[in-house]
């Protein structure tokens, strides 16, 4: 069966990829492709209030095209700032005007840690959350949501040059380490994005 991931990060790709492939041992069977593979090289609009909605917005788009999608919303969300950025994650920093000269993430982290800088370490919790939707194509039936969550905490400083996003402020207590400190193998173990991922496989959607 071919699947088309919808999503235009990379890295993102990436590790969605790694995890979804150990889901068919039969890989003549399921292929995975990519916006680019069927077309579609326009960013697709995000216009949800929820991860579940903008999952499903961006899963759609291969579906309308006749094929199997998945798509993921994910982001970080903060408790001390009400759940902040969550569905902004990806443009916090661009929605708040602020631009430290930096990159996309790094202007992204450099305003978290502002935003938290009168927070002590005990009350910087956070989550890191994952939806991936499946819409089946040209609509033949409902859309299937799964959700990951991932807890943390938001350190004073960056720490690690793994990952991407958020990853260098994001600490995961299991493991003592930023989730920039652990390896891609070690991240997708205990990822939101994993969690999410392991959710799905017990549907036995994709085999
Ligand atoms: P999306 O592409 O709209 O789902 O945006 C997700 C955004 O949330 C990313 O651009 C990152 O800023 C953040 N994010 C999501 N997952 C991760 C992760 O695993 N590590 C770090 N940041 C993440």
């Amino acid at each position: 069966m071919d699947f088309v991931l919808a999503s235009h990060n990379r890295r993102k790709i990436a590790e969605l990829e790694a995890i979804l492939r150990t889901f068919a041992p039969d890989q003549t069977k399921f292929r995975l492709l990519s916006l680019e593979d069927i077309g579609v090289t326009e960013e697709i609009a995000e216009g949800g209030a929820t991860f579940e909605e903008n999952a499903i917005i961006k899963a759609s788009v291969p579906a309308s095209r006749g094929y199997w999608g998945i798509a993921d919303d994910s982001g970080l969300c903060v408790d001390a700032l009400d759940g902040e950025p969550g569905i902004w994650s990806a443009r916090y920093a661009s929605i708040n005007n602020f631009d430290a000269g930096l990159s996309a993430d790094g202007n992204n982290n450099m305003l978290l840690l502002q935003k938290l800088k009168d927070v002590p370490l005990e009350q910087r919790t956070a989550k890191f959350v994952c939806v991936i939707a499946v819409c089946p194509p040209l609509g033949k039936a409902d859309p299937i949501t799964v959700r990951g969550e991932c807890p943390g905490i938001i350190l004073e400083a960056p720490r690690g040059t793994e990952g991407f996003g958020y990853d260098p402020l994001f600490y995961y207590e299991p493991a003592g380490k930023t989730f920039a400190e652990l390896t891609a193998d070690e991240k997708n173990e205990v990822s939101h994005r994993a969690r999410a991922l392991t959710e799905l496989k017990e549907m036995k959607i994709i085999k």
